[in-house]
């Protein structure tokens, strides 16, 4: 089966650009509370998947380790530059449509700001339930077409597609905004059970940035995030939704990272561990680990 296209951020200076000089305190600010809210307290191995440049994974505080799972291998670099190299944090180059780990390794699991890169969301969503383990965590963000801002601009007539109808936007290359029903149907089907639902971003809206001051503009979303229990009109929305009981339980989880891989191509395991690669014994395929980077975008040969 052949991939969707995959947003490259090979290269890209998207922590600088958007984060730290993009005016994005605000919106960084709102999702280090939602994330508060809805992690778990303690864990052992959580895997973030669109981990970009680590922005968010130094608030994953409970848990023992953490997987940063991103295309781009420079991205990872930079999370590496920010966050070192420890057994604490794994890096993985790998495509989040075809994850090189085994079934039901991870109690919990992330993906913010990357589900709108994805063109085949319900495969997304599918490849994350498979690694997580019965009754594990996930914590989703995703992008939100029916905002107020899409709303009004339909009613108006600015804008040709409708916020209302399930059907992800594709409104630039690769950058997808979703409806939160269509979200909730995909999740409910592949066994998870939402368990809450926050609204961020009340006011991304650049004047009120400038006008009041940041820590009101916080107070007051911190405030209203609740409501994304009873409707979602936010362009951001988080939601915590647990996998069934049913299937595999959190086990030992391995100390040595090679355990956790399988093949992405033929998704055998264990691989075998050659130091600067990983073998795989049924396809022959081996996987590049260079500078503490486990590479699984392309076999080395
Ligand atoms: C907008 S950035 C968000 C980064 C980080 N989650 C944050 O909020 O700061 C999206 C990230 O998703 C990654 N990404 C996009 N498509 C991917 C895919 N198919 N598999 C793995 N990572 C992907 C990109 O490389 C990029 O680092």
């Amino acid at each position: 089966m052949t991939n969707p296209p995959v947003c490259n951020y090979e290269g890209s200076d998207y922590q600088t650009s958007f984060w730290e000089r993009g005016g994005r305190e605000y919106e960084d600010r709102t999702e280090a509370i939602a994330l508060q809210r809805l992690l778990p307290r303690s864990g052992r191995l959580l895997l973030e998947l669109g981990a970009g440049a680590g922005r968010n994974t130094p608030r994953y505080l409970g848990f023992e380790r953490i997987v940063l799972l991103d295309y781009s291998r420079t991205q990872l670099e930079q999370a590496q530059g920010r966050l070192g190299k420890s057994d604490k944090y794994i890096y993985v180059a790998a495509d989040a449509y075809r994850l090189p780990f085994v079934d039901g390794l991870f109690d919990a699991a992330t993906m913010i700001r990357t589900l709108h890169h994805m063109a085949d969301a319900p495969r997304a969503l599918g490849q994350v339930k498979n690694v997580l383990a019965a009754g594990g965590m996930f914590i989703l963000e995703f992008a939100n077409k029916l905002n107020g801002k899409a709303i009004l601009r339909y009613l108006l007539g600015r804008q040709k597609w409708s916020p209302f109808t399930l059907e992800p936007v594709e409104f630039a290359k690769l950058n997808f905004d979703f409806h939160p029903r269509a979200v909730r149907n995909w999740l409910n089907s592949l066994g998870f059970r939402i368990e809450k639902t926050l609204t961020l971003s009340h006011f991304r809206v650049g004047l009120l940035k400038r006008i009041v001051p940041m820590n009101i503009l916080v107070f007051l979303d911190s405030l209203f995030q609740w409501t994304g229990a009873w409707w979602q009109f936010t362009p951001s929305v988080f939601v915590k939704a647990k996998l069934g009981n049913r299937g595999s339980g959190i086990g030992n989880i391995p100390a040595n990272p090679v355990a956790f891989f399988k093949c992405p191509e033929c998704e055998h395991s264990p691989l075998i561990d050659k130091k600067e690669y990983l073998e795989c014994s049924n396809c022959g395929k081996t996987w590049a680990v260079k500078d503490g980077i486990y590479d699984f975008k392309e076999p080395v040969k």
